[in-house]
């Protein structure tokens, strides 16, 4: 890997809509657990949006953040379904920006993975999806189409560049996507032009309601919940060809993940989606980039821009570290609560990282 590659990383990047991207960073949704009551931003989500506000990437996205009280997935999660949110949210909008990045919400409602014990209503697309649980009526569906509506222009509103729905890991939207938990007979089920429905409605609304410099990302993942591999290269080559987002973001565990049956079997996920005809639409790609090294080789294989998760928890600031020295690699892991608590996360943040796989020495105070 020559050190040019990793230049390119700092090169910017127009959108369809909206300011430019001062370079190929962007910081993945991370949910951090840290919020208040009913999803008011807390004095820890600001400090974790001052901190990668200044951590040097072109755009930052929030958590996932809840456009209904009712589609809540964790505890302490984000939240953007009252106008009374508007106030902590602008604040972290305003973190971002004078930090020179762009910024947008994550918007989310977990669907049939709604928790009850958190004032979650469970939302399946179908009725066999969970015993006892009614699928939703179309006007139900409607209801939470208007609601991601209308959290977009919250977010507007609260000065965020943009919104970026999760579309992602069976949560709603991938929920209505898939042939196995999507077995609908109204408009929103069916045939792949059906079962994307609510996801395009969505886009288009939220196109109608916010000004025209509003910037729309859509993530994407690819496996489990009953997703065909097929059928989502079909509907994103549809979305691309349409320009009706901003950028796709491809939410993969491992961005080197190889394909293992179907049509595309044997070849590099990635090159499943990068191949596809983009016009102006930007696509990115998260899973495993730890590295200056990883990070470039990304662009070389054909994305626009790469997202940073885990090595952000690691190092707020990953792209100031790529700049400073274009070897830059993280912090092995696990590493240690102190660690983490160093660099300034607070020990909600520390708690909820607890629960992932390799990430906290275990026993680690
Ligand atoms: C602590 C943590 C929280 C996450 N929260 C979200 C989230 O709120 N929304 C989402 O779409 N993905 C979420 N993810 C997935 C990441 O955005 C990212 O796609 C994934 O971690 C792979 O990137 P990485 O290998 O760089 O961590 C989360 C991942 C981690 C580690």
């Amino acid at each position: 890997m020559n050190t040019s590659a990793v230049t390119q990383l700092f090169e910017p990047l127009s959108f369809l809509h909206g300011p430019t991207m001062q370079n190929r960073f962007m910081l993945a949704p991370l949910t951090n657990q840290q919020s208040e009551h009913d999803g008011f931003a807390s004095r820890h989500d600001q400090d974790w949006m001052r901190q990668v506000g200044e951590g040097g990437y072109g755009l930052v996205q929030t958590c996932a953040t809840t456009v209904e009280a009712s589609g809540i997935a964790f505890a302490r999660q984000l939240g953007i379904h009252r106008d009374e949110h508007l106030a902590g949210l602008g604040e972290m909008a305003a973190s971002i920006r004078r930090g020179g990045g762009l910024s947008a919400v994550q918007l989310h409602h977990a669907g049939h993975r709604a928790r009850p014990e958190l004032g979650g209503i469970p939302a399946p697309a179908s009725n066999s999806t969970l015993p006892g649980v009614r699928a939703l009526t179309t006007e139900e569906v409607e209801r939470i189409r208007d609601s991601f509506i209308a959290a977009a222009r919250r977010a507007e509103l609260a000065g965020f560049d943009g919104v970026a729905l999760h579309g992602a890991f069976g949560w709603i939207l991938s929920e209505f996507m898939s042939p196995i938990l999507n077995d609908r007979t109204d408009k929103y089920g069916g045939s792949l032009e059906n079962r994307a429905r609510l996801t395009i409605e969505i886009i288009e609304g939220i196109r109608h309601a916010c000004s025209p410099r509003f910037q729309i990302g859509w993530r994407l993942s690819v496996e489990r919940y009953g997703l065909r591999l097929e059928e989502l290269r079909d509907i994103t080559a549809d979305i691309l060809d349409r320009e009706l987002i901003d950028y796709l973001d491809l939410a993969l565990w491992d961005s080197a993940q190889v394909v293992q049956a179907g049509a595309y079997a044997g070849r590099k996920m990635l090159s499943v989606f990068t191949k596809i005809p983009r016009k102006g639409v930007r696509v990115g790609a998260a899973g495993k980039i730890m590295s200056a090294r990883r990070a470039a080789q990304l662009l070389e294989e054909g994305c626009d821009f790469v997202l940073i998760g885990r090595a952000g928890i690691l190092r707020p600031d990953f792209p100031l570290q790529v700049k400073a020295d274009p070897c830059y690699d993280s912090p092995r892991l696990p590493v240690t609560a102190q660690f983490l608590r160093a660099s300034g996360l607070s020990e909600r943040f520390i708690n909820h990282m607890r629960g992932w796989q390799n990430f906290l020495v275990p026993g680690s105070l």
